[in-house]
């Protein structure tokens, strides 16, 4: 009797806090849109679906560029429609020029990372390979190794904050592929002289961080944080306690720093780091690796499409012919979204099959030479008997010239 009524009192105050909550952050990113400053939204819900979904304040980041009208690409007409206007910009161009991202790669196999600068490299503003000797072709930054990773790490944040001037900075291994794009399109609304920080979230002695793994990111407020707290390479030796761990010891020190590994999902849960590559999350089996990770990680990793947000940023354990397969799928490959019907129709360079090999024969024979007297059969006979082309050009004069005496 008497349990009953509490039970529903306890609920009662449950659904009313999570009411307030909801109209708090209603109101709160009503505000925000009144005054036209887009604020980012809290880091961590228990609800993946947000009021406010990225594309809102996309759309809104949008709208303050200057952006009035977007429409689909039609990829068809784009790749084969002569008639089609090519005059309007590529989200992704203007996202290239007003987001500026750099990229540091650290080099563990030199072939991976040759890879990564003639695919995803391209697509950063800058990049800067980093390894314990510099390499011409890459033109990597040399850092002697140092007994700990984080004093490396720590030592690559000054060398950007020194010489790489950009908003966001992406921190990839060169196993890792990175889809640049679409980071831009998650962050294009954040303030990047705030600090944030973006990845793969996972938790570790208490402390959450991002993987280093996949790929994470930090805004230019981030590293100027980091590098106002380690600000020498002296500070940066003094640090390292530890030999490894250095994606923990970010995330670490810029908690202490008050800056919060950001849940970076979508807003269906899909993840949009991934610690795995795409076949070992969509085939079967692999089993074993997961495991593994899921003693770290924070969400679980759904396996199949619906692990996969269609805005995914990086993906891990790529190799070297890997990289070059997801470039060529990612950026050449067509997918034509209706019928493809522009790119059914007849080349324009297209020629009927006969008018090919008359104009071949009248090329052996010369321009006074009646080709209408040479049957399509005749030439395909030919064509079989006598190979090659030199070969068979001579036997065509000696044939018909010599027959019809016609010159
Ligand atoms: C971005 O953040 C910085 C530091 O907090 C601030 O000074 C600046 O006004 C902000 N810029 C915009 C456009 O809100
Ligand atoms: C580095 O930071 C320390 C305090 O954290 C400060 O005493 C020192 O002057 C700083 N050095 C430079 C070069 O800014
Ligand atoms: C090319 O294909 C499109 C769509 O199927 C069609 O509307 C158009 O008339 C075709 N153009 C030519 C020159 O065949
Ligand atoms: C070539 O031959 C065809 C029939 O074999 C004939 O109809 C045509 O008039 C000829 N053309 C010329 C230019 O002699
Ligand atoms: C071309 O062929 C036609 C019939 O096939 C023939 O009557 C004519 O004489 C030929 N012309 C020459 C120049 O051989
Ligand atoms: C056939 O023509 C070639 C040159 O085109 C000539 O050398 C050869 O003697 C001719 N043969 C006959 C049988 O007329």
């Amino acid at each position: 009797m008497v349990r009953g009524p509490r039970k529903t009192d306890s609920q009662m105050v449950t659904c009313y806090s999570g009411f307030v909550f909801s109209i708090g952050f209603v109101v709160g990113v009503f505000l925000a849109l009144m005054s036209s400053k887009v604020q980012d939204y809290p880091a961590r819900t228990k609800r993946v679906d947000r009021y406010v979904s990225t594309d809102d304040f996309y759309g809104l980041w949008l709208e303050k560029q200057g952006v009035t009208s977007r429409k689909k690409l039609d990829i068809d007409r784009d790749a084969y429609d002569p008639n089609y206007d090519h005059s309007s910009n590529l989200e992704s161009t203007l996202l290239f020029w007003k987001v500026k991202v750099a990229c540091a790669v650290f080099s563990g196999n030199i072939q991976n990372s040759y890879a990564v600068a003639s695919s995803w490299g391209e697509k950063c503003n800058s990049i800067r390979f980093y390894n314990d000797k510099a390499d011409s072709y890459l033109m990597s930054t040399g850092i002697a190794a140092q007994p700990s990773t984080w004093e490396f790490l720590c030592l690559v944040i000054l060398d950007l904050l020194a010489n790489v001037p950009a908003q966001w900075y992406v921190f990839a291994k060169d196993d890792v592929y990175v889809i640049p794009e679409n980071l831009r399109y998650i962050v294009a609304h954040k303030n990047s002289s705030k600090p944030f920080y973006l990845g793969r979230n996972a938790f570790f002695w208490g402390t959450l961080f991002n993987t280093g793994k996949t790929a994470y990111v930090l805004s230019r407020g981030a590293v100027e944080l980091i590098a106002r707290k380690f600000n020498s390479s002296t500070a940066c030796k003094k640090s390292s306690k530890y030999s490894k761990n250095e994606d923990y010891l970010m995330g670490k020190h810029l908690t202490e720093l008050g800056v919060t590994a950001e849940d970076t999902r979508d807003e269906e849960g899909r993840e949009r780091f991934h610690v795995f590559s795409p076949s070992q999350l969509l085939a079967p089996g692999h089993e074993g690796i997961f495991k593994k990770y899921f003693s770290t990680g924070i969400h679980p990793t759904v396996k199949g499409q619906r692990g996969f947000s269609p805005t995914s940023v990086s993906f891990q354990g790529i190799q070297r012919d890997y990289i070059f397969l997801y470039d060529y799928l990612l950026y050449h490959v067509k997918v034509f979204n209706h019928n493809g019907g522009y790119g059914n129709n007849l080349s324009r360079t297209y020629h009927q099959s006969d008018e090919v090999w008359k104009s071949f024969v009248s090329e052996s024979l010369g321009p006074a030479y009646n080709v209408s007297n040479v049957s399509s059969s005749d030439y395909y006979r030919l064509w079989e008997l006598w190979h090659p082309p030199e070969e068979f050009a001579r036997k065509l004069r000696a044939e018909f010239l010599n027959k019809t005496g016609e010159r």
